[in-house]
């Protein structure tokens, strides 16, 4: 370790010069941005061409030599015993090679009910649609007519599937027995050895903090109020799916992953394998937002039936599956209670949540009441209420999304019941003395100007039917960096090209990209010149794509393993130059002294010149200079943290209760932005992402069957190009001395402020509250005439 002077800040506002611990194999400090070639530049996606001429092959497009077609079975009743199930007609079917029963349910956050299943032949179903077996077969239209000849004999259970009727003293129960976390947390972070009664597993408290007793008594105002939002389906464009070979001597596995490694280890200890044996591949991910990790039931069933096949089988979900199994946001009800000063001073917070996660845990409202604001006194308790329904998982800023939905807008009504300006409201709270407070500060600037904050209205300022407004709202988000081994390898070729490589996949974000920006600064070339190899596990090992954590933690590992590939090859090229090997500098193509650019020769004359058939460099990301806050197995949670300023301008039609979302100004932060364009593009998704939660996306299940009556794209409503609104994204560049490259993800608070803000335009817009979600006709003209109480 060795001290070092690092700068901290905010560039383009004053940076301070503070000590940090480094490492000292550590590479020196990047200067801001501005004065870098390759880091910070909006340059395209290396792999843009193949993606949109349809040459990536996602695992959608895995097509082996003597490949099977499997579908899934799943339970067409919410709640039952399992009695028998007959797969004789399927297995007699012509071109069918194998069929599977499920003898237990993969997590995905599943709770598992051990008095109960203990003694059961099957695993019990718990919502409509949960998979129990799959078939496999020449063709997919072999594999769905066999699919539907399996037997299955239910013993029906009394069920349940709404979270008011799940809450109900004499409701149907869910789990009889006490409940156990079968493995990955789902929303908001299932927290394990809870009280259990009925349907309701809780209190989770977060806080507690301070006296609330107090803090309420210190308050001019109290406000108390209830926001309700609903459930939220994943719906990434590719749908999970995996193709499964296995071999005698090894598993592959093709996998629409967000993590490789997750994939690899679920299969082995599921399957009983070394982990060496099992080899997982990505190309290329359409689309994951928390729930695609592991192999799931679906894999698992893949899996199985490769086995018995002998032979690789393909099983991709269909758009119902996607959206009834494999995972969902948790809906919530959220009562809370806040109290502050005529000044504004916020002097206690209390939030009684509930959520369902259908059949599972973890259906919680995020972090934000506790660690957005200094608040003196707070305390939150969340109940998990379990109902036959599909489980939850992790979906982008998973419980934080509906957590600040609450927590801005009340913020909101307060400013208004004390004739405060929300911004100035913000201003007054938003005192942390952290680098994340003093970003939000200079974002909330930003945004007001950019977004006309000053030229705002009172509430319902529009006289006719068409209301306009606009309202703002904060994100935050934890800085994440995986704390696994994230290693990189860096080979410089005889030849004068360049690979970089490492496991991790990429599930739209741009993972080869952002890494061979790092490699090309540090080598002094462009992107093009990297060849990027990712989404393998025969490769080092690389982070999970989730808790917007991949850029922080490969970047660092990408630019640590071509920094010691560039001194090797300084090394060998500084007799040649007569100059020393910590004189030579790789810029703009070359290889030249420092201070002499004319005592130099291009990159690739320099590596044919030192004459060798490979340089092979590998360097791994190591912890923060800071430490860590905390760390929960492979979640690293930084000191510091992530998030932005969201401002929308909507429009309301008061007859139809049609609104329109016309403008989003995003003003975010994600440490050194590697690259502007990848960074805009993500936040543009979460926006949308945003909008879509806001105002269309919601699960309708039918109580008396279960069944979710929208499982498709067409009655699933999502936002589309239509009622996409103009998003203006700007970024500011924070130095935190942290690693190597110091940069830092965006992926989720870019979409945790988009729907509190749009809620909050819309009280500027009409003067009325709507504090249920979705924004729909329905919900929209119910909002509109309800009698505000004070
Ligand atoms: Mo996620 S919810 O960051 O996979």
């Amino acid at each position: 370790m060795s001290d070092r002077t690092v700068l901290t800040g905010i560039v383009g506002d004053t940076l301070q010069p503070i000590a940090r611990n480094v490492p000292a194999e550590e590479p020196p400090e990047l200067p801001p941005n501005a004065e870098l070639r390759v880091i910070g530049k909006p340059v395209n996606r290396v792999d843009a061409v193949p993606k949109v001429t349809g040459q990536a092959r996602y695992t959608y497009d895995v097509r082996l030599p003597g490949m099977l077609y499997a579908r899934i079975v799943s339970s067409t009743v919410p709640h039952a015993r399992i009695k028998s199930i007959d797969t004789s007609a399927a297995e007699a079917y012509p071109g069918v090679k194998a069929v599977h029963i499920l003898d237990r349910v993969m997590s995905i956050a599943q709770l598992r009910d051990p008095s109960v299943e203990a003694n059961e032949r099957y695993p019990l179903v718990r919502y409509n649609g949960q998979p129990i077996a799959a078939v496999a077969a020449v063709s997919m239209r072999a594999a769905k007519a066999a699919a539907k000849l399996v037997r299955i004999e239910y013993e029906r259970l009394p069920h349940v599937t709404s979270l008011e009727a799940a809450m109900r003293d004499d409701a149907p129960i869910v789990f009889p027995g006490p409940t156990e976390q079968a493995a990955t947390a789902g929303g908001g972070g299932a927290t394990p050895g809870l009280p259990q009664k009925g349907n309701l597993r809780g209190p989770a408290r977060g806080g507690p903090r301070g006296d609330l007793q107090k803090g309420f008594a210190e308050a001019d105002h109290i406000l108390e109020r209830e926001y309700r939002t609903q459930v939220q389906t994943h719906t990434p464009m590719e749908t999970h799916g995996l193709v499964a070979d296995w071999r005698d001597e090894e598993l592959t596995l093709y996998a629409s992953t967000q993590y490789t490694l997750s994939v690899r280890d679920d299969a082995a200890s599921v399957f009983g394998l070394p982990k060496d044996k099992i080899r997982v591949i990505s190309e290329y991910t359409g689309g994951g937002f928390g729930a695609k990790f592991g192999i799931g039931n679906y894999g698992a069933l893949a899996i199985h039936l490769s086995r018995k096949a002998r032979a690789p089988v393909r099983l991709v979900l269909d758009r119902r599956e996607e959206h009834v199994s494999v995972g969902n946001r948790p809906s919530s009800i959220q009562r809370v209670k806040l109290g502050a000063k005529r000044d504004g001073s916020v002097t206690a917070l209390h939030v009684e949540s509930y959520g369902t996660g259908g059949a599972a845990a973890g259906a919680g409202v995020g972090f934000c009441h506790s660690a957005m604001y200094p608040i003196p006194n707070v305390t939150t308790e969340h109940y998990d209420v379990f109902t036959d329904a599909g489980p939850c998982a992790a979906f982008r800023a998973p419980g934080q999304v509906q957590g600040i939905f609450a927590l801005e807008q009340v913020l909101d009504e307060m400013a208004h019941a004390i004739g405060m300006d929300p911004l100035a409201l913000r201003e007054k709270i938003d005192t942390n003395d952290t680098d994340d407070a003093r970003a939000r500060k200079a974002e909330r600037r930003i945004g007001a100007q950019r977004a006309g904050w000053s030229q705002r209205r009172p509430p319902g300022a529009d006289a006719g039917p068409v209301k306009r407004g606009i309202g703002m709202a904060q994100s935050q988000w934890v800085y994440i960096v995986h704390g696994g081994t994230t290693t990189c390898e860096v080979r410089i070729r005889g030849d004068g090209s360049v690979i970089a490589l490492c496991g991790a996949q990429d599930i739209g974000t741009g993972t080869r990209t952002v890494m061979a920006q790092t490699v090309a600064e540090e080598l002094g070339l462009q992107v093009e010149n990297i060849d990027t190899r990712i989404g393998d596990t025969r490769y080092p090992p690389g982070p999970a794509s989730g808790g917007s954590r991949v850029t922080g933690s490969i970047t660092p590992a990408a630019r640590n393993a071509a920094h010691l590939a560039a001194r090797d090859l300084a090394a060998r090229v500084a007799p040649s130059l007569g100059a020393k090997p910590d004189e030579i500098v790789f810029r703009d193509g070359r290889v030249f002294v420092r201070g002499r650019p004319d005592r130099g020769t291009t990159f690739v004359e320099a590596v044919r010149k030192a004459n060798f058939d490979e340089i092979v460099h590998r360097a791994d990301r190591r912890e923060d200079y800071e430490g860590y806050r905390a760390k929960f197995g492979e979640l690293h949670i930084s000191r510091h943290g992530i998030g932005g300023v969201q401002f929308a301008q909507i429009a309301v039609d008061t007859e139809t209760g049609v609104v329109k979302v016309e403008r989003v100004v995003a003003v975010h932060d994600c440490g050194r932005p590697i690259n502007p364009k990848l960074i805009e593009s993500q936040i543009y998704g979460g926006v949308i992402q945003g909008v879509s939660y806001a105002l269309y996306e919601e699960r309708h299940l039918d109580p008396g069957t279960g069944v979710q009556l929208n499982a498709n794209i067409d009655q699933y409503k999502i936002v589309g190009a239509r009622e996409t609104p103009a998003i203006e994204v700007h970024l500011i560049e924070q130095l935190g001395g942290q690693s190597s490259t110091d940069a830092r993800g965006v992926a989720e608070p870019a979409n945790v402020a988009t729907t509190a803000a749009v809620a909050n335009a819309f009280y500027n817009a009409t003067g009325k509250r709507i504090r249920t979600l979705p924004m729909t006709p329905a919900n929209v003209l119910a909002a509109l005439r309800a009698e505000e109480r004070s």
